[in-house]
């Protein structure tokens, strides 16, 4: 049931609810109505494009939205968030308070998906001490993985190999950056785009984390180490059901960027 509703003291009947609907499921006739509830993404255009707030699908009270006129941020701002965003590899080792975190998870859901499938899992490590068993754990398969020889040959065996001995010898995380937290993306594998849902949604987490001060890292050493002991995938609760996009370590930074960094210029092909 998707529950669309019409407010008919507030409805003016323009129809942009009708025309911008992407699976033209809505019609006005005196007022809006829906044709085919099976058709509906659920992806609350007409709710966002009803510019007296008579539309409510889903159980969603419009007036819950936040206006969007005088609210979005001004450009340069965003572009020097993005510009200024480093991944960071010092962390405090603090907590993050666990409403931070839910506040950063409540945003990165509205990323884009394929769809609207909306079906992005967030896997995530919300205790430091949780972080520093997985830590440990991680090390450990690692050394037993070496001990028998069966790390993979090639870049795999170099980084991990490598990341094993700085443990060892430095007691210093280059796998997790020694963050408290860790995020992982995944979704149903028969999603439409499960791949790109669960990359996007950690891009967004990412911005959002940048605008709050919290600081992150992709990590990409991480992934070495599910390709090599995939049985972890179990041990952090993801699905059997599910493709594993990204992980993500974040936390407190413990280091301070000044500038934005100097990049481009971006390469550019035409198509004429
Ligand atoms: C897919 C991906 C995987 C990454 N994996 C790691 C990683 O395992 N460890 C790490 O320290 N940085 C990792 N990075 C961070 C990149 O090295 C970093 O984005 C790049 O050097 C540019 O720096 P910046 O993010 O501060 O702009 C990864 C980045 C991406 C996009």
């Amino acid at each position: 049931m998707i529950q669309f509703k019409i407010d008919e003291e507030r409805c003016i009947q323009c129809g942009e609810c009708a025309t911008d609907c992407p699976g033209g499921v809505i019609v006005l006739d005196d007022y809006p109505r829906i044709t085919d509830e099976g058709g509906c993404i659920r992806c609350q255009h007409c709710l966002a494009i009803c510019p007296t707030g008579a539309v409510s699908i889903l159980g969603r009270d419009p007036d819950a939205s936040v206006d969007l006129e005088n609210n979005l941020p001004d450009p340069q701002a965003l572009e020097t968030l993005i510009k200024g965003r480093r991944t960071v590899r010092r962390y405090t080792g603090k907590d993050l308070a666990p409403e931070l975190i839910d506040e950063l998870l409540a945003v990165a859901c509205h990323a884009p998906t394929g769809v609207n499938s909306e079906s992005v899992l967030f896997t995530v490590v919300r205790e430091g001490v949780v972080m520093d068993r997985l830590r440990c754990e991680v090390m450990d398969k690692l050394a037993s993985l070496e001990e028998k020889g069966w790390l993979p040959e090639g870049i795999v065996a170099q980084y991990l190999g490598t990341a094993l001995k700085v443990w060892r010898e430095e007691g210093r995380d280059v796998i997790f950056r020694g963050a408290p937290h860790l995020l992982l993306t995944s979704a149903p594998r028969e999603a439409p785009c499960p791949v790109q849902d669960s990359h996007i949604a950690l891009t967004t987490f990412q911005l959002m984390a940048e605008a709050r001060g919290v600081g992150t890292v992709w990590d990409g050493m991480f992934m070495m180490v599910l390709a090599v002991c995939p049985e972890l995938t179990g041990r952090l609760n993801i699905p059997e059901s599910h493709q594993l996009g990204y992980a993500m370590a974040f936390g407190e930074p413990a280091v301070t960027y000044h500038r934005t960094v100097q990049r481009g210029p971006a390469a550019v092909n035409v198509v004429e």
